[in-house]
C-alpha cells in the first residue's frame, strides 16, 4: 500500500474518504449523503462505514464515511486504526486503484491520522504469493492512499507508524511463509535480504559453533532434521555505547511434528507458524531499526525444525544445555524450552543484558487458558511486567499475567537429571516457564510471553486479515520506546 501526502487530492480520484466522529455527521454532506447516512443507521461508531455518491464539480464522487467512535479513552488509537483498517476491508479488491482520505475537517492529530493510515496498510495486507489463479474480483486494486488535509507532522508522524507496520509485515510473512520454504537457514537468509540496508548487524552461529559451546538442548531439538539448526544474531545499536542492551528471544521451530513424541495429524499443518516468537523478534528489530530507535537492542532466534527420525532424539534421553544443567527429555514435543534455554544462557553470557523478553508459542495450554484476546505473561521483575502489560494495552497487543513460584518449580525435577521437560498436565503453562526461569541467571529482569493463541488468527481481527497477525512487534515497539527512549 503506497501512501501519499498532496494538497489536494487529484482530480482523477474519484472515491474519497472521510473519518467521523461518532454522532457527528459532517454539515457539508449532500441532503442524499446525509439521508442516506441516516436511513442505514451509520452513526460514526469504531468501524461502522457509509459509502453513498456525491456531486463534486462535474464529477459523481464515490464517498466513504468510516465511524471512529467517540474521541478521548485508552483505546482512541485503536479506535482510529480499526476506522482505518474498516476503509481497506471495504475497498481493497473494489475494484477501486486509489482512495483519497480527506482529514481536513477530522480534527485529528498528527499522531492519531497515522493511526487510520497504520490501520488501513495493516489490514491490506495479504500473501498471495502461491496464488495463481485468483479471479478478477478477488486480486486486491487497492494501491494508494493520497492524504489531503493532514494537519502539520503528520506526514513525520507517519513515518514512525510505517517502520512499525513494517515490521508487522515482515513478521506476517516469516509466519505465514510454509515450512518447505522457511527453515532455520532460509529464515536467515530472508532476514538477511530484508534487512539490507537498515544498520541491522547480523551474526549466525551454525551447528558446529553451538556444540563448540555446549548447547545441547537446542541441538537435541534439531538432531532428528534434514535442515542444519541456526541460532540467529541480531543486533541494533542506536542508543548510548555503554548502555547495556535489552535482549529479545525467540522461540523459531520452523515446523513442530512432536518430533518421536509425534502429534496427531488434525491441525498439524498450524504447526509452521510455531516460529511466531522468533518471526516476531525479526519483526521488531526492523521496526526499531527502521524508526531508528534510540535504544541498544538484541535479537536472538534459536531456529530449529522438530522431526521424527532414525537421528531423532528419544524420550528419556538426557542432555546437557549450555548453563551445564542436564535435562531428561520426557516429551519431545515440548521442544521449545530446551530451544529457548541455550539461548536464553548465550544472550546471557555474551550481552549481560539489561532485561530479556522471550517470545514463544510454547503451550497449547496457554490457548486453553486466554483463547486468542490476550497472550501470556510470566515474569521475575514485577516493575518489567507492568512494563509489559502497559505497552500492551496501549499498542494492542494485549498481555495477562500468570504466577511463578516454587510450587510449580518442584513439578519439574527429575529422578535421574537436574530437571526435566515437562511437568503434569496441570498447570502447563506455568512449569513451562519454570523451566525457563532456572536459566536465568542473577536474578535478571526476565518475562516469558506465551504467544500461542496469539501469532495466528482464523478469522480476519481488528487490524489483520485471517492467518498471521504479527502479534508482538507493536507490543516490543511500545515497550522500547516507553521505557528506554523516554
Ligand atoms: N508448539 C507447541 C505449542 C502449541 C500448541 C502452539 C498449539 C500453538 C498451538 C509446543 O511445542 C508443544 O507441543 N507443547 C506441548 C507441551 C506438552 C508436550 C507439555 C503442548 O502444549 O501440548
Ligand atoms: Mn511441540
Ligand atoms: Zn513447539
Amino acid at each position: 500500500m503506497k501512501i501519499t501526502f498532496a494538497p489536494s487530492a487529484e482530480a482523477s480520484v474519484l472515491l474519497k474518504a472521510r473519518i467521523v466522529e461518532q454522532d457527528k455527521l459532517p454539515a457539508d454532506l449532500s441532503p442524499a449523503m446525509a439521508k442516506g447516512a441516516q436511513a442505514s443507521r451509520f452513526a460514526g461508531k469504531v468501524g461502522q462505514v457509509f459509502e453513498g455518491f456525491q456531486q463534486e464539480g462535474d464529477d459523481v464522487v464515490r464517498l466513504a464515511l468510516a465511524g471512529a467512535g467517540k474521541p478521548g479513552g485508552d483505546a482512541r488509537l485503536a479506535n482510529l486504526e480499526k476506522a482505518g483498517a474498516a476503509l481497506a476491508t471495504k475497498y481493497l479488491t473494489s475494484g477501486e486503484k486509489a482512495l483519497g482520505l480527506d482529514l481536513s475537517d477530522s480534527g485529528l492529530s498528527a499522531r492519531e491520522a497515522a493511526a487510520v493510515l497504520a490501520g488501513l496498510r495493516l489490514r491490506s495486507w495479504r500473501w498471495d504469493a502461491y496464488r495463481t489463479k485468483l479471479k478478477e474480483e478477488q486480486k486486491r486494486s487497492l494501491e494508494e492512499v493520497v492524504v489531503t488535509g493532514a494537519k502539520a507532522g503528520t506526514e513525520a508522524a507517519w513515518e514512525v507508524e510505517a517502520a512499525v507496520c513494517a515490521g508487522i509485515e515482515f513478521t506476517r510473512e516469516l509466519v505465514a511463509e510454509p515450512a518447505n520454504v522457511i527453515y532455520p537457514q532460509s529464515f536467515v537468509e530472508r532476514c538477511r535480504k530484508r534487512y539490507e540496508g537498515t544498520g541491522i548487524e547480523i551474526a549466525v552461529l551454525d551447528e558446529d559453533e553451538m556444540r563448540e559451546l555446549g548447547m545441547g538442548a537446542l541441538l537435541g531439538v534439531g538432531q532428528g532434521s534434514r535442515r542444519d539448526s541456526k541460532l540467529l544474531v541480531l543486533k541494533w545499536m542506536g542508543g548510548n555505547p555503554g548502555d547495556k542492551p535489552i535482549a529479545f528471544v525467540g522461540k523459531g521451530v520452523t515446523f513442530d511434528t512432536g518430533g518421536i513424541s509425534l502429534k496427531p495429524p488434525a491441525g498439524m499443518e498450524d504447526m509452521k507458524w510455531d516460529m511466531g516468537g522468533a518471526g516476531a523478534v525479526a519483526g521488531a528489530m526492523l521496526a526499531l531499526a527502521g524508526r531508528k530507535a534510540k535504544a541498544n537492542v538484541v535479537g536472538v532466534c534459536g531456529l530449529v525444525e522438530n522431526m521424527p527420525d532414525g537421528n531423532a532424539q528419544r524420550p528419556g534421553d538426557v542432555v546437557t544445555s549450555m548453563s551445564g544443567q542436564t535435562i531428561e527429555v520426557i516429551n519431545t514435543d515440548a521442544e521449545g524450552r530446551l530451544v529457548l534455554c541455550d539461548a536464553l544462557t548465550w544472550v546471557q553470557k555474551e550481552f549481560q543484558p539489561a532485561r530479556i523478553i522471550d517470545l514463544a508459542t510454547l503451550t497449547g495450554a496457554i490457548i486453553i487458558s486466554l483463547g486468542h484476546e490476550h497472550g501470556g505473561l510470566f515474569s521475575n521483575n514485577d516493575k518489567l511486567a507492568d512494563d509489559i502489560l502497559g505497552a500492551g494495552k496501549a499498542s494492542g497487543d494485549k498481555m495477562w499475567r500468570f504466577p511463578l513460584a516454587p510450587e510449580y518449580d518442584k513439578l519439574i525435577e527429575s529422578p535421574i537429571a537436574d530437571m526435566k521437560n515437562v511437568g503434569p498436565r496441570w498447570g502447563g503453562s506455568i512449569t513451562a516457564a519454570q523451566f525457563l526461569q532456572r536459566f536465568i541467571e542473577n536474578d535478571t529482569p526476565w518475562a516469558h510471553l506465551d504467544i500461542a493463541g496469539m501469532v495466528w488468527a482464523d478469522k480476519p481481527g481488528a487490524t489483520w486479515d485471517k492467518g498471521a497477525t504479527g502479534f508482538g512487534v507493536r507490543l516490543l515497539d511500545k515497550l522500547v520506546s516507553d521505557t528506554i527512549e523516554n
